[in-house]
């Protein structure tokens, strides 16, 4: 077992939305590892326990669940009073719960059948539109600005990591959903880093490329998918959670002290290539 007392975020108190599977649960394990004590979020109770276990097995680090809808204001507000009366502050925050349509549920690999002119935007019902808004951005916004308020009262120069998207810069035909929530969280990171720049907390993003999660699952079950997703991405591989976990770590720690307002897109030279 590590003791994590020389790590990046010892003595740290990390809060992480969409926890319970996927790029959020690999955050919570990493940054168990640098020593943080960690409150996982979510909507999904029995996967959040899973990961609770695993954090609690493997390191000294505290650890709970925390049950919560980001598309819910009053639901965040009680998720930062749930993890402030347990581990006192909070120090870091990812907030990386997010759909990929308003029909996906994490964890239930059902491939979305629904014919592609049928999701393109002139055809798409308005309320599945709203929803992917309504969890992958507004539920951001919440997020990160609760946890500011907390942060600005109790004087903490505090770090948050949105989870975008490199969907935030791809017009994906089918997706204008997912594609402006994402590019939606990109501006937020970039104007909230310039509202709490006097309260020296620190707001930045990363922008997955295509990544093995549960999220993926479906495309990586069909081989045309599959392909197309590799062939979109120079270095020839999806990339693993805990790569994204490394890169929101940095973003959270000390180490990235001097960079605010940015999204770091950990996605194979997808944009270089
Ligand atoms: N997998 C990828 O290729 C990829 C690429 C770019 C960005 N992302 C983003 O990364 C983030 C994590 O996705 P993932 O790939 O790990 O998928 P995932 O499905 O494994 O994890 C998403 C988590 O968010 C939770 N969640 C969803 N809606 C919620 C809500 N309303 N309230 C609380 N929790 C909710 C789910 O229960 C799940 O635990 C998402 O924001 C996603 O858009 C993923």
């Amino acid at each position: 077992m590590n003791t994590q007392r020389d790590g990046r975020l010892a003595g740290k108190v990390a809060l992480i939305t969409g926890g319970s599977s996927g790029i959020g649960r690999a955050c919570a394990l990493r940054y168990a590892e640098e020593g943080a004590d960690i409150v996982i979020a979510d909507r999904d109770a029995a996967r959040g326990a899973e990961a609770v276990a695993e954090i609690r097995s493997s390191s000294n680090c505290r650890a709970l669940f925390v049950e919560v809808d980001v598309a819910e204001e009053a639901s965040i507000e009680a998720m930062v009073a749930a993890a402030v009366k347990a581990f006192g502050h909070i120090d870091t925050v990812v907030a990386a719960a997010g759909i990929s349509s308003a029909a996906y549920v994490s964890g239930v690999p059902a491939a979305d059948n629904t014919p592609a002119e049928a999701r393109h935007l002139i055809n798409m019902p308005v309320a599945n539109w709203q929803r992917v808004l309504d969890v992958n951005l507004t539920g951001v916004m919440l997020t990160d600005r609760v946890v500011a308020r907390h942060m600005i009262e109790q004087g903490i120069a505090g770090t948050i990591v949105n989870v975008a998207s490199s969907a935030a810069r791809l017009a994906l035909p089918g997706a204008a959903d997912y594609c402006v929530s994402k590019a939606g969280v990109a501006m937020l990171t970039q104007v909230l880093a310039m509202e709490l720049l006097a309260h020296q907390i620190r707001v930045n993003a990363i922008g997955p490329g295509f990544i093995e999660t549960p999220m993926t699952q479906a495309m990586r079950e069909k081989p045309d998918s599959h392909a197309a997703m590799i062939e979109r991405t120079p270095m020839g591989r999806l990339g693993t959670p805990r790569e994204m976990a490394n890169t929101a770590l940095y973003l959270a720690c000390e180490e990235s002290s001097y960079t605010t307002g940015h999204t770091l897109y950990p996605n194979g030279g997808m944009f270089v290539g």
